[in-house]
């Protein structure tokens, strides 16, 4: 297997795949983590004698030119990190593109706009994702596959495109590779997963599969209350998917069978509606009352969690305990994140939404053993799944 190191691109055009999908409110970066974690394979790139086409997603426009999903403020802020201009042509396709890409010496970069603008990238027609990807192909001489968080989509730039071209894993592919390669080949004991996040639906694949590998399974996030209520418990007017509720049960079961240790939380923070000035208050997991919802695991849970996360060698968390983005309900993913930094071996966070958590809590990226830029790509690749992103570049 080759790898970028040994990639020949001296001279030539490098099509490159980023995740550059950050997040953004009223066209302000909120989190830039992708957009670094994009920068050393770039510059590898640069000092190959390479010029480059990146290309990158943002949001779900759905094949139309949303103005407010252009990755306009993404080309500004990659040029500031690099201090270097990004020609930015502002469409995915078409003459103003082939012009730009062919004029490219270099030392060169250009991004594409969003190539989401164009439906064929999503499709799920293999013919229509092929010729585009047979588009794109003419734009360069290779390509290398860098945007993890988009690995296990199977779009035109991620699956289709490496087939037409010399292709090559960027270094942060190869890095979220390895560490979830530690994670998934004899993982060093105890094993600990703390998950989050708003739905059962989207981990239980994940869930599932990590039944059979860890030692402890430690669920909190909007998701717990699906739990709480499949124990008969009740949970006001807390998030719940009913339809997940017999699923969850057996989960429960199945926990105990393989002497996984499922840590629920036993105190929840209630507020009346779903606010950053809602009032707070703190109940028992067992007492929540009618006209309230769950909006943050409580101190004595975080605690719970905090101990088990801290004996772990090998910790993974995806998806935040509460609603941190609200400062009244954000603790419980704070002490989570804390305890994530004590870990004396390997501490993995896992997705987009819990890498902004723990930066927009004030940590630096330093402070954990890894953190992932990929969310989805990371639980599949741990659902034992294969992601056509890594199975077109040969991973
Ligand atoms: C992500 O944010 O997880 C990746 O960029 C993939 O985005 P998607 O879920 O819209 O495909």
């Amino acid at each position: 297997m080759s790898d970028l190191a040994h990639f020949d691109v001296a001279g030539k055009r490098v099509f490159l795949r980023c995740d550059l999908n950050v997040p953004l409110k009223d066209g302000v970066i909120k989190d830039d983590g992708r957009i670094k974690a994009s920068l050393p394979t770039i510059q590898t790139l640069l000092e190959k004698g390479a010029s480059i086409v990146i290309a990158a997603h943002l949001g779900r426009p759905k094949g139309e030119a949303k103005p407010e999903l252009s990755l306009s403020p993404v080309a500004k802020r990659l040029g500031e990190l690099l201090g270097k201009e990004i020609i930015f042509p502002g469409a995915v396709f078409g003459d103003v593109v082939t012009s730009a890409a062919a004029a490219l010496k270099p030392g060169q970069i250009l991004l594409l706009e969003n190539i989401r603008f164009s439906g064929a990238e999503t499709s799920k027609e293999e013919s229509e994702r092929s010729q585009f990807a047979a588009e794109l192909a003419k734009l360069a001489d290779a390509y290398v596959g860098d945007g993890f968080g988009a690995v296990h989509r199977k779009h035109a730039s991620v699956f289709d495109l490496p087939k037409l071209l010399p292709h090559v894993a960027g270094t942060l592919v190869a890095a979220e590779v390895e560490v979830l390669q530690k994670l998934t080949q004899n993982p060093e004991r105890p094993y600990g997963v703390v998950l989050g996040g708003a739905k059962v639906s989207d981990k239980l694949g994940v869930i599932e599969n990590l039944l059979g590998k860890v030692d402890v399974l430690a669920i909190g996030g909007g998701m717990v209350f699906t739990f709480l209520k499949a124990q008969g418990k009740e949970i006001g007017t807390s998030l719940v998917e009913d339809e997940m509720l017999d699923v969850v049960k057996s989960i429960i079961e199945n926990a105990k069978e393989k002497a996984v240790k499922l840590v629920l939380p036993t105190d929840i923070v209630v507020a009346p509606s779903f606010s950053a000035d809602a009032t707070p208050t703190l109940v028992s997991a067992d007492e929540i009352p009618a006209d309230q919802m769950g909006l943050d695991i409580g101190p004595e849970s975080a605690k719970a969690f905090a101990i088990e996360i801290e004996k772990c060698k090998t910790v993974f968390w995806n998806g935040p305990m509460g609603v941190f983005e609200f400062a009244n309900f954000a603790a419980g993913t704070k002490t989570v994140a804390t305890a994530l930094t004590k870990v004396s071996g390997i501490s993995v966070v896992g997705g987009g939404d819990s890498a902004a958590a723990v930066r927009a809590l004030g940590f630096a990226d330093s402070e954990f053993g890894y953190i992932s830029t990929g969310g989805g790509a990371s639980l599949e690749y741990l659902e034992g799944k294969e992601l056509p992103g890594l199975q077109a570049l040969g991973l």
